[in-house]
């Protein structure tokens, strides 16, 4: 089984994984794949990210993947694989958010569009339309630690705690700080 951990950049999936490998889940980043396996197309000047092959990534996990497998494959793309069985997406309250990405000296534009992203449920309505809606679920880690979070996706890896102890899609509406100055103005 292959879960995606997913969600808008800062929202935790890279912190997360890094605690769950600790439980001994085994974790893929695609973004470290695919630097090992030259799986990077090009680069986006104006986004300032790699754009990735995702048909070979997805060729390469079918390939490696034993059906048996139990895999988290993390990045803010994961749930565009096809290969994907269930969808987990982080969420994060936009304020935490651009709290999150002011650290990483990222340009404001780059900062605006995913905050922008992450207010219009882009990552959970491309995980939804992709692999519907009951292999979806949302997490928020704007208001749970990530050990939590870890421990709560460890328990249903597990089998003590199952998937429909998370939340449904559509349990986020931060419609409203769209056009909120102290969030979206620089
Ligand atoms: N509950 C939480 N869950 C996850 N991360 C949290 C939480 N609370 C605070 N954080 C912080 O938020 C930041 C999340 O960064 P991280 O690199 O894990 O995000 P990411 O989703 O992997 O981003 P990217 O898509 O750019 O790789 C970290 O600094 C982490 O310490
Ligand atoms: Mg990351």
């Amino acid at each position: 089984m292959i879960i995606a951990l997913t969600g808008t950049p800062g929202t935790g999936k890279t912190t997360i994984a890094s605690i769950l490998k600790k439980y001994g889940v085994s974790v893929i980043s695609l973004k470290k794949l695919a630097e090992q396996h030259s799986f990077v197309e090009s680069y986006d000047e104006q986004r300032q990210s790699n754009i990735l092959d995702l048909d070979a990534i997805e060729q390469y996990l079918k390939k490696t993947i034993k059906k048996d497998e139990l895999i988290i494959v993390e990045s803010h793309l994961a749930h565009l694989l096809c290969v994907v069985d269930f969808v987990i997406v982080l969420r994060c309250h936009p304020q935490t958010l651009r709290k999150r990405l002011e650290q990483r000296n990222w340009p404001w534009k780059k900062i605006y569009e995913n905050l922008e992203s992450e207010i219009l449920d882009v990552i959970l309505c491309e995980s939804v339309n992709d692999h519907g809606k009951q292999s979806v679920k949302e997490i928020d880690t704007s208001t749970v630690s990530a050990e939590n979070i870890a421990e709560n996706i460890f328990q249903i890896i597990n089998g003590s705690k199952t998937f429909s102890t998370l939340l449904e899609p559509g349990n986020f509406d931060w419609s409203e700080y769209l056009f909120d100055a102290n969030i979206m103005e620089q």
